[in-house]
């Protein structure tokens, strides 16, 4: 999949990548506007390129149109839930975006669109999920006497407000709070959380640690295999623990190198050259690990195919593991 991200040009001549955000709103759009404002900031890693709404009369588009941003509007009556969404869906693809936030959208999704936009889609929710899903947050945590209320956001999946939570903010109930005082304070954290996780999120794939998760579950998903540092390095290595042999290695900007790279074992030389050559923004040349046959794989990338890593991962694996275990894999895939 070729990459969706614009790169522009930073003020010091180097390139960042900046992610495409369609925010979606019903009412007022402040959430909107913080991550509207936030994006404007210098080194933001996200540009909102629209702003659509189910209410014209939403006061947030006014605001968004005055700043310059390409704005969408239309009335959901008379329309069935999955037309309308087709619509909006329509908007969203033709403004190019690659992430959709959720800010006070106030329609249920149908499940096609949120399919569409799984792990790409999140949403900021008045409360500290998994309390209080839905409506009317602030009164249930009053009546619950709660001595915290705060905001989520969380990544949206089919159930309303029941995806993964990416991040929180508590916010200390007051003697005296109604709902309503209690909300305007809720918000004013909603502004600060919404656009620090948005910018986390859209740039988690520049992040060793969540790449190394995301290796991490690929890796221990094959025959044997343990953890096993390399230089201080996180490695993955198969067999028993005495005679255990790496065949994965994480190597995290090494010695000034750009990539955080996945280390794998290729048959030789000329296999790493031919396709350094033919895709060098996919794969480089480690040099600390000199002509070891150890292949780099780039995985700080935004649009990394993961499928791919995980048949170079085997195919290390495999290359590494003891004759018992590639004996019993050789058995199972004739099988
Ligand atoms: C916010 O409290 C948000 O968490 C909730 O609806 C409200 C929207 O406010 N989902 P605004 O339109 O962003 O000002």
């Amino acid at each position: 999949m070729a990459s969706r991200l614009r790169w522009e040009q930073t003020e010091n001549g180097g390139m960042t990548e900046r992610a495409k955000v369609a925010v979606l709103i019903s009412g007022t759009g402040s959430n909107m506007a913080a991550l509207l404002y936030a994006s404007r900031l210098p080194d933001a890693p996200f540009e909102i390129v629209l702003v659509a709404s189910n209410n014209p009369e939403a006061p947030g588009l006014k605001l968004a149109e005055a700043e310059g941003i390409r704005t969408f509007a239309h009335p959901h009556k008379g329309l069935k839930r999955a037309e309308f969404d087709a619509l909006i869906d329509e908007q969203i693809r033709s403004a190019a975006a690659d992430y959709v936030a959720l800010a006070g959208y106030m329609r249920l999704l149908s499940a096609e669109f949120v399919g569409r936009w799984t792990e790409r889609m999140l949403n900021i929710h008045p409360s500290l999920l998994p309390k209080y899903k839905g409506l009317e947050p602030h009164r249930r945590a009053l009546e619950a006497g709660d001595a915290h209320a705060g905001c989520s956001v969380h990544l949206v999946t089919p159930e309303v407000d029941d995806g993964p939570v990416l991040g929180q903010v508590e916010v200390a109930v007051l003697p005296g709070d109604t709902a309503e005082t209690l909300a305007a304070r809720v918000l004013i954290a909603e502004h600060q959380l919404y656009p620090r996780v948005l910018a986390q999120f859209v740039s988690r794939h520049q992040d060793a640690g969540w790449i190394e998760q995301h290796v991490d579950r690929l890796a221990s998903g094959l025959p044997e295999v343990r953890r096993k540092t390399s230089h201080g390095s996180p490695g993955w290595s198969v067999g028993s623990e005495k005679g255990a042999k790496l065949f994965a290695i994480l190597a995290d900007r090494h010695h000034g190198e750009e990539a955080v790279g996945l280390l794998v074992k290729a048959s030789g030389a000329d296999e790493m050259t031919g396709l350094i050559e033919a895709q060098p923004d996919i794969y480089y040349w480690p040099e600390y690990y000199g002509a070891s046959g150890w292949l780099g794989l780039k995985l700080n990338r935004p649009d990394v195919d993961w499928d791919q890593v995980n048949e170079w991962l085997e195919r290390s694996w495999r290359a590494c593991a003891p004759a018992r275990l590639t004996r019993l894999i050789r058995a199972s895939d004739e099988f």
